[in-house]
């Protein structure tokens, strides 16, 4: 492995928490490439020397907009977003009936869709949640994913990517050949920038938490030290949704109950003490 390569390897692994493989040099090159070609470096050691400076705090942004994988789609897996609208809903909603109040968090949002497709969920919910206070924040370390899930603009493959015509006419409209989500959604859903490995208790507590498709990316104690603190900030009642392909084999007090195709850990499983403090 390239001395350059191993320096971008920890610098993302340090910022980000993203374990990149020692194998993928190449697909780090060809993401990188546009930055190099822009700043004028022959090779990923300049680059490596040019980002270690720290002299524009903007170009570190953009190696890792560009080192994070965004794939991401409108009600991806399906199955969350049915069991949001069927059964944690109302369920929350019986129990917050004195607050009327609820907060959702899409931490690692990626270019919205996720969010929407819970704002889509909400709106679409029943018994309605007309005289609630709801709150959806939508959170990323990529701020060109932010741009673009602020924007709510999606290509006719994007929008069609889950969404079925009778949704993809009630909550988008035709803009410039593509497709943008309505005002009223966009009005629903509060995008930040979020680096899940800072302290973002301060956001907390939330009753759903959508953390689904970027642990699998951290190493095991990355991992484990996310989960920790994202129970730290999830109501003890609160559900918290990991993706279709995670696990939590390393420990099994982590062991998610398997419902569908989504993984869903309410508050009880959460971690005990000893290990959220070491
Ligand atoms: C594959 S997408 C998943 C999007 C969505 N949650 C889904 O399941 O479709 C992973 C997202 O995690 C974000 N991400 C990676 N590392 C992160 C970190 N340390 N903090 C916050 N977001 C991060 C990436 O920018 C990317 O948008």
């Amino acid at each position: 492995m390239s001395v350059a390569f191993a320096r971008l390897r920890r610098l993302i692994g340090s910022l980000a928490g993203i374990s990149l493989d020692a194998d993928k040099l190449y697909f780090a090159q060809s993401r990188l490439e546009p930055i190099m070609r822009a700043h004028g470096c022959f090779d990923l050691a300049q680059l490596m020397r040019l980002i270690e400076k720290r002299e524009d705090e903007s170009l570190l942004q953009r190696v890792i907009d560009a080192m994070t994988n965004n794939e991401t789609s409108f009600f991806r897996d399906r199955v969350p977003f049915e069991k949001l609208k069927q059964e944690w809903l109302p369920d929350l909603m019986a129990r917050r009936a004195a607050t009327r109040r609820l907060r959702i968090w899409s931490a690692a949002c990626s270019t919205g869709q996720e969010a929407y497709s819970i704002a889509m969920a909400l709106e679409e919910s029943e018994p309605d949640l007309e005289d609630w206070t709801v709150e959806i924040l939508a959170t990323d370390i990529s701020e060109a994913a932010l741009e673009a899930a602020r924007r709510g603009v999606y290509s006719q493959f994007e929008a069609q990517r889950g969404l079925s015509t009778a949704r993809l006419l009630r909550h988008l409209h035709p803009h410039k050949r593509h497709w943008r989500v309505s005002d009223a959604l966009q009005a629903r859903v509060a995008f930040r920038k979020v680096n899940l490995l800072s302290d973002f208790r301060g956001a907390g507590p939330f009753d759903v938490i959508f953390c689904r498709n970027v642990l699998m990316y951290f190493e095991p104690e990355v991992k484990r030290d996310v989960l920790t603190r994202l129970f730290g900030v999830l109501a003890e009642d609160g559900f918290l949704i990991l993706g279709a392909a995670e696990t939590m084999e390393f420990d099994e007090r982590f062991a998610p109950s398997a419902s569908g195709d989504c993984r869903v850990l309410p508050r009880r499983f959460a971690p005990r003490r000893r290990l959220a403090n070491g």
